[in-house]
């Protein structure tokens, strides 16, 4: 086989044939096809697309470019996976509420991302915690404890790397084929054979509008069929951060209070969605109304706030922090932002306030970069809300005041008010299942 004829094949909108994936995915993973073939193939299946046989052909044979695990984890291993939110602690809070109820989840998690938050980031907050484990480890942790987050191992679906590398600077990432065979193939690499995922729409999402939103999240449940993985999305908005605390250790510690049963609203009503879903998907649960009983109970019963201490514990992290919050790293400089206008509050710029966390150190600018786990901030107003002038809303954690003052403004201009009431941001949008779509 040759490259060109592959190239060819796809430049005149021919589907691709499984020996011809293999070949260019090999060739990708082990370096004997170049950068520009490559990139020209990539660039003709962001034109020409690919159809449902050819997105799982290629899902499985990036997966299959690695080491594919295979855990005994004695039930069936399910993750769950966000395309990206700001705020967004759900995985903290529902990985080990779906472990109480008997779920067995195995999560591998990025790092932040340009305006988005990354799990293992958050868990490297807490003292201690170990995200980078042998398999053997991360796996025998999911089976005792029920959960287990770790950092994504470098050794599953290595094409993805070099393509994904490739895609992002010739153009090609935003075709649906290759952003859902790259997210699968990572997820089916490492072993899970359900997937719960959060396919995000809005400003700073991965698809701009609902409707290329709901067609990723059925291109990726149509690979899991195809592929025989049981697969479930929920389109979920992004217009606002998901929860109010922003940054790492404040994240956690909102993961926590939600937990304790201090806190409720969207982070935890999106939690708990997702969870269900992860708990149906995996087959612990019948029914979504089944699942969110239990989990109900796992949360008020504090056995969810009970699982997270252990898988913890288990990696080697100070479990302390789930019953004194005070214990995480504290930024030196706290004071409230307030409101110069009064109104409602219309709109608000989440992937702004994602680049304004990542500038007070909460992410990265380079790869190299280290995180201040400390920094970040609390909004105290949400959209719907009512703010007088002078209102607090917002609560900075900043390295110092300089940091804290250049914060200030740009949080006041991610913000837009209403003179005339306006309603709370949607949180689910539509959910996508091998039986079809439903909106919500
Ligand atoms: N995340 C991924 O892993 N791959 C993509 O193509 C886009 C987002
Ligand atoms: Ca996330």
């Amino acid at each position: 086989m040759d490259i060109l004829s592959v190239i060819e094949t796809k430049k005149q909108g021919q589907p691709l044939s499984r020996e011809q994936i293999r070949f260019f995915v090999r060739g990708a993973a082990d370096g004997t096809l170049p950068d520009y073939q490559l990139a020209a193939l990539l660039m003709a299946i962001r034109l020409q697309g690919m159809n449902a046989q050819e997105t799982a052909d290629l899902t499985m044979e990036m997966a299959a470019s690695g080491s594919m695990l295979k855990p005994d984890v004695s039930g069936v291993p399910v993750d769950k996976h966000s395309t990206g939110g700001v705020g967004d602690t759900t995985t903290l809070i529902l990985a080990p509420l779906v472990a109480a109820c008997g779920g067995k989840v195995l999560k591998m998690s990025g790092r932040g991302l340009g305006h988005t938050g990354g799990t293992v980031d958050k868990l490297e907050s807490i003292r201690g915690m170990q995200v980078e484990l042998p398999e053997d480890t991360f796996v025998s942790i999911v089976r005792e404890v029920g959960c287990c987050v770790v950092g994504q191992s470098a050794r599953l679906a290595p094409a993805d790397k070099r393509l994904y590398a490739l895609r992002d600077v010739t153009g090609t990432v935003d075709s649906i084929p290759l952003i859902a065979s790259s997210i699968l193939s990572k997820k089916f690499a490492a072993g899970a054979s359900a997937i719960v995922l959060d396919v995000k729409t809005g400003s700073g999402a991965l698809m701009p509008t609902l409707d290329r939103s709901i067609d990723l999240a059925k291109t990726m449940v149509d690979i899991g069929n195809l592929a025989g993985r049981k697969i479930i999305a929920v389109v979920s908005g992004m217009d606002e951060p998901l929860g109010s605390h922003v940054g790492n250790a404040l994240e956690v510690k909102e993961a926590v209070d939600v937990l304790s049963g201090r806190t409720e609203g969207p982070l935890k009503e999106v939690s708990l969605f997702l969870g269900a879903q992860m708990l149906v998907a995996s087959g612990v649960c019948e029914n979504e109304s089944e699942a969110q009983k239990q989990l109900d109970e796992a949360l008020s019963s504090g056995r969810g706030l009970e699982k997270l201490k252990e898988m913890i514990r288990a990696q080697g992290g100070d479990s302390a922090i789930c019953d004194d919050v005070t214990l995480l790293p504290k930024a030196p400089c706290i004071r409230p932002v307030y409101a110069k206008e009064a109104g409602w509050l219309a709109k608000v710029n989440g992937v702004a306030l994602g680049m304004a966390a990542q500038q007070m150190g909460a992410g990265r600018a380079t790869k190299e970069d280290a995180i201040d786990p400390a920094v970040g901030f609390v909004m105290e107003k949400r959209i719907g809300d009512w703010v007088d002038q002078g209102d607090v809303i917002c609560i900075l954690h900043a390295k110092d005041e300089a940091s804290a003052t250049e914060t200030q403004e740009k949080i006041l201009a991610a913000l837009s008010f209403s003179p005339v009431p306006v309603p709370p941001a949607r949180l689910i949008y539509a959910l996508v299942t091998p039986e079809g779509v439903s909106n919500i």
